[in-house]
């Protein structure tokens, strides 16, 4: 079955094109608004996934070398994400659905990411714990069985990545800082000392972390940026590693995937592995582009969802927040 899978949820147009398990194209348009914002504008992005939708669909099936014709479904991000953003990929696809008579499946976008660790590992099976860090959120799920999660945590307040943008901002580091923070903390010979996270249960809480980051700059005028990379990074990454642990203590289950953007980051999954065969658990890491948001996700989740519960309803509605939840739609 060849899926058309679309995302945009947030400022990257990503168009795939799926068929069973290999991708047979994968575009994604990351489009930030001119330096001087410093970071997404939602009415900036809206606009440019309106440009970008319909040349990129015509790209994606050239590489391909499909025509609409030869897709059977199409599967789009309704949400969670900026509303205006979804209204333009669900929009689109609503349009191609009609005009074409293809099926139209509509995804959540964090569904979305739990899929590319299944089409990345297709012999993971449920139940498994997926850890998500990106600019927008930090979660923590159990997959309980197909289409049933069950949060074990997410943040009180920043995300991990949005931590991370903040703290590289005052460091002078453009937007997203989080790949910048990486290549400085790998040349640190002396990591900042910053405090780990602490909240209640398995949540997640960044704002203390970026406020002690801070304070330390504005105290030590003189730090070098590599060494408050470094010691952000191990800061923000051992409160991941600690409540994953904590989650596989509680549920015993011993398989944790990863995905967000992240994910893509390599002491990150060091740190993740490592513990991992201390304490026992094996991590799934999708490779770095099926992380960050892409559409093959979203094509893999429809496809999934299409065989157990059909096409959507033409009038399906976006929505800016959505849990992910049990559910049977
Ligand atoms: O999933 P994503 O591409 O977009 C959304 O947030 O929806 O994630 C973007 C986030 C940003 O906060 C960015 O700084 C972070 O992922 N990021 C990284 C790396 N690459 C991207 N953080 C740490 N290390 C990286 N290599
Ligand atoms: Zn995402």
């Amino acid at each position: 079955m060849k899926v058309l899978g679309i995302d945009t949820s947030c400022d990257d147009t990503s168009i795939a094109v799926l068929d069973g398990n290999r991708i047979m194209v994968n575009l994604v348009s990351s489009h930030l608004a001119p330096g001087e914002f410093g970071g997404v504008v939602p009415e900036y992005a809206s606009r440019t996934h309106t440009l970008l939708l319909y040349p990129m669909l015509t790209s994606a099936l050239r590489t391909a070398d499909l025509d609409v014709s030869d897709i059977d479904l199409i599967a789009v991000t309704r949400g969670p994400g900026l509303l205006g953003s979804l209204l333009c990929g669900l929009s689109f696809a609503k349009g191609l659905s009609l005009s074409s008579g293809k099926p139209l499946r509509t995804v959540n976008h964090m569904e979305g990411h739990i899929y590319a660790v299944r089409l990345s590992y297709p012999h993971i099976e449920p139940p498994f714990l997926v850890l998500l860090v990106s600019g927008g959120h930090t979660e923590l799920h159990l997959v309980e069985e197909e289409f049933f999660y069950r949060e074990m945590g997410a943040t009180l307040d920043d995300a991990c990545g949005e931590a991370l943008d903040k703290v590289g901002k005052l460091m002078g580091l453009g937007y997203p800082a989080g790949p910048a923070v990486e290549k400085l903390a790998v040349k640190s010979r002396n990591p900042v000392k910053l405090p780990r996270p602490k909240p209640k249960d398995m949540d997640f809480s960044y704002s203390g972390l970026k406020t002690a980051a801070r304070n330390y700059l504005a105290d030590h005028p003189g730090t070098v940026n590599e060494d408050m990379a470094s010691g952000l990074q191990e800061a923000a990454f051992d409160h991941l590693v600690d409540r994953v642990c904590m989650a596989v203590e509680k549920t015993g289950v011993e398989k944790v995937g990863l995905g967000g953007g992240v994910a893509v980051n390599k002491r990150l999954r060091t740190k993740l592995i490592e513990t991992g065969h201390r304490q026992g658990f094996n991590l799934f890491a999708p490779p770095p582009e099926l992380c960050t948001d892409n559409a093959v996700m979203i094509a893999a989740a429809g496809s999934a969802r299409f065989k157990e519960f059909g096409q959507s309803p033409p009038d399906e509605p976006a929505f800016d927040r959505a849990s992910l939840g049990g559910s049977t739609q």
